[in-house]
């Protein structure tokens, strides 16, 4: 039998026990959270030769150790750094792989923030930056140039939840020469492991499902053992440590992530299956839904769907879209997602460049939370109902 626990046990009882082991730290069940700069050395010449588990405090704790070893126990991954948001868990590894000089390939259904970052900053540093269609699969490699250093991926897509042939896309763009980046933050490495899969390195908003109660900002990046150094050293030259109490907060959201997408994926599955033969609703985007172009690939790869989507108002605009919004009682109006409450927002695609889509009428996201699914079916009646008069 192996040794390695992930091959034998299942996911909530390694979610359960990920990390730390309590034995080390007088039988207390959960990890030290360590406020560290100083560490002090034993004498000058362990000092001088930096010879002993922590140096200080940007370069890891106890704490950032637990969190990091679940990490790479549930992405398989060779090493894992912990940054303070999901946002920077995809600026830092861009960092650690691009030069001036070279061209990054970018799906266009990115996190707009993500595009933010390459149009402005990577742009400033001198890296062309390329937007490619979702659906490009194997045929990446004819919009790669000699100087394409890194293939960035995202799956489902943010807002429109088009999904990607990732095995395709990393094999054909490695085999070019590329660097395989995703943005995983969707499927969690509950759903999807993107490392499997081909991917180089596997990027994830801790702020959401791993949270759970959006009330933390956090990043966490996992790489292949190839690029785990260069992702190492671009983390510790940058600086970019997280805060030990938030760290603490997303290992122990990791305890109960597993029961948590459970409930997620049940009730949006039900929702947006609900939501298909309503009056007012256009499209549902959810990969798990069979009438999405995407959904082939995800019965295929992933296996399991987490807890947000959108639905498209059949016909309207801004009146209709805000007059839906305006109506709900228990879906806030407020960014982000992954956390036990449901939210809303409009939906901007102004930013796409090759994928734009063609909606019959205003794209709602919605992130279905732990509530029950019948109250949120009458909030959804009511956003309707109001849709409707606005019309
Ligand atoms: C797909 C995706 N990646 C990254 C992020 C960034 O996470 P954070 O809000 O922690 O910066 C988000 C946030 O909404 C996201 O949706």
């Amino acid at each position: 039998m192996s040794s390695d626990p992930s091959h034998r046990q299942g996911i909530n009882t390694r979610l359960a026990h990920a990390g730390n082991d309590p034995r080390e730290f007088h039988g207390f069940v959960n990890p030290p959270v360590v406020h560290a700069s100083t560490v002090l050395f034993r004498n000058a010449a362990t000092l001088a030769a930096r010879d002993q588990k922590y140096t200080y405090g940007t370069r890891g704790t106890p704490t950032s150790d637990a969190l990091a070893k679940a990490v790479n126990e549930l992405e398989g991954s060779a090493g894992t750094i912990i940054v303070p948001s999901g946002l920077a868990a995809v600026t830092v590894p861009l960092l650690a792989f691009l030069s001036a000089g070279d061209h990054v390939l970018i799906v266009d259904s990115i996190y707009n923030p993500t595009r933010r970052f390459a149009d402005t900053m990577l742009a400033r540093l001198g890296v062309e930056v390329d937007y490619y269609r979702p659906e490009v699969g194997a045929d990446i490699p004819s919009l790669m140039k000699p100087n394409t250093k890194v293939v960035f991926t995202e799956a489902p897509g943010s807002n429109t939840f088009e999904m990607q042939d990732i095995p395709a896309i990393a094999a054909a763009a490695k085999k070019a020469g590329a660097v395989v980046m995703m943005d995983n933050t969707w499927a969690t490495p509950l759903y999807f492991r993107p490392l499997d899969h081909g991917v180089d390195i596997s990027i994830h908003a801790s702020t959401k499902y791993p949270a759970g109660h959006s009330d933390v900002l956090l990043g966490t990046v996992s790489a292949n053992t190839d690029h785990w150094e260069q992702l190492w050293e671009t983390y510790l030259t940058l600086g970019a440590c997280a805060a030990p109490d938030d760290v603490y907060q997303v290992l122990r959201g990791l305890r109960t992530m597993g029961v948590r997408l459970e409930r997620h994926q049940k009730s949006a599955i039900e929702i947006a299956r609900w939501l298909e033969g309503l009056p007012g609703i256009s499209q549902v985007l959810h990969p798990a839904l069979e009438s999405h172009p995407g959904h082939a690939i995800w019965k295929r790869d992933f296996s399991g769907a987490s807890g947000i989507f959108s639905a498209v108002l059949d016909g309207g605009g801004k009146a209709q879209a805000h007059a839906f919004l305006d109506a709900l009682e228990i879906f806030g109006l407020g960014y982000s997602w992954g956390g036990y409450e449901s939210l809303a927002v409009p939906v901007f695609l102004g930013d796409r460049t090759v994928a734009r889509g063609d909606y019959a009428g205003p794209v709602i996201r919605l992130q279905i939370g732990l509530e029950d699914v019948d109250d949120l079916k009458a909030d959804i009646e009511r956003g309707l109902a109001a849709a409707a008069r606005a019309g």
